[in-house]
């Protein structure tokens, strides 16, 4: 018994230490059940929940001591509708990666809720991470903290439907050239007409839990690449190290949210473009890595080898499919390889 009541004094010790009280995440958390997981879900415009909260987070919006964030929106309702992706039983080769190696932020890559900071007056001072759980000195500290550790993407376990939207196979449609060493941006109107192009409709095509995963070329004009380019690419002076990636707007934050996607993937390095020249957002300069990761709890996945699904979903007229991701489950972890797996 006193090891228990020890147990839950260090509990709450470890909260009380991220957490003020009485802390705002307390008065603004949504209030919802298992029976209507979107009662009272916020809209775009109603993020963030308190006006202490940095830009357009997504505090409180799934409870205020949440740890999953957006794969929240994938429950068993949503892994049940996704096997009717799963229609002719190929797993094509190529969609993982087998090079697995111990720094995860080196090639595919799911990146984890300890990943990157946000904070509402983007001071690295006052660095907060989803849903104000830990501080950036819980982080650091020698003790570390388990707290937002990829370990509960683990052990939930990430099964849904995936939607490709194939911007670079839109860009050869149209015999447009373009470079991904390059700090051109891809914005929510282009993946408008990437979807209509696949024949979709971006507003209609979604379900909440979906994964989208955007191929923007990047492995492709990367593989093509001469191995002594390949070998030098790192090694170019920041303001230089450019990769085409999508737009880091309020405009593309919008379109994202009214999808309740699960996650966002993409074959190249960030996801959004690099380097991160802090595009104004409400007015203040934020990365959507901050954003996904610190506001809304949504990893994203970086580096997939898209190049044999692509092939497929044109092949078979159809940008959906069964996915899988399987994160290693490392206690306290920021990243990992995600093992991700389609299935059409
Ligand atoms: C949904 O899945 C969870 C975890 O596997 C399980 O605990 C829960 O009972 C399931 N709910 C329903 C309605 O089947
Ligand atoms: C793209 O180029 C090919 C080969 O030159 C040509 O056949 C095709 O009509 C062009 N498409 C467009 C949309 O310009
Ligand atoms: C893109 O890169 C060019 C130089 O390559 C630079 O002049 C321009 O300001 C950059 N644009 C943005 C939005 O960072
Ligand atoms: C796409 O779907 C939205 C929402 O259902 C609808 O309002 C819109 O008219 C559709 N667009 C097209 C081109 O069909």
């Amino acid at each position: 018994m006193s090891t228990f009541i020890a147990l839950a004094v260090i509990v709450a010790a470890i909260f009380t230490h991220a957490r003020p009280t009485p802390h705002p995440l307390t008065l603004v958390s949504r209030a919802f059940d298992d029976s209507d997981i979107y009662a009272n879900w916020p809209t775009y415009d109603e993020l963030p929940l308190h006006p202490s909260f940095p830009t357009r987070a997504a505090w409180g919006a799934w409870g205020e001591n949440d740890q999953l964030g957006a794969l929240n929106h994938i429950r068993n309702t949503t892994i049940l509708a996704a096997k009717n992706e799963i229609q002719l039983g190929r797993p094509r080769a190529g969609y993982q990666d087998d090079v697995i190696t111990l720094n995860t932020q080196i090639s595919t890559q799911f990146d984890g809720l300890k990943h990157f900071p946000y904070s509402t007056n983007n001071e690295q001072a006052t660095y907060q991470f989803y849903n104000d759980l830990i501080t950036f000195d819980d982080i650091v500290s020698a003790e570390g903290t388990t707290v937002l550790g990829i370990q509960n993407a683990a052990q939930k376990g990430i099964a849904g439907r995936g939607v490709l939207l194939d911007w670079a196979g839109w860009m050869e449609s149209k015999n447009t050239t373009f470079d991904v060493f390059s700090n051109t941006t891809i914005s929510p109107s282009e993946l408008d007409e990437v979807a209509a192009w696949q024949g979709l409709n971006a507003s209609s095509f979604f379900k909440p839990g979906d994964f989208l995963v955007v191929r923007t070329g990047f492995t492709q004009q990367y593989n093509a690449l001469p191995a002594h380019e390949q070998a030098i690419l790192p090694y170019r002076a920041d303001a230089d190290a450019t990769f085409l990636g999508m737009e880091a707007s309020g405009d593309l934050l919008r379109w994202l949210w009214a999808k309740k996607l699960s996650l966002v993937g993409s074959d190249n390095p960030a996801f959004e473009v690099l380097p991160n020249t802090g595009d104004v957002i409400d007015g203040d300069m934020r990365s959507l890595h901050q954003v996904f990761i610190g506001g809304w709890g949504m990893s994203i996945v970086e580096y997939l080898n898209l190049e044999e699904l692509a092939k497929t979903c044109h092949e078979l007229g159809r940008y959906s499919f069964f996915f899988t991701i399987q994160n290693l489950n490392v206690v306290g972890g920021i990243a990992s390889p995600p093992n991700a797996l389609a299935i059409v």
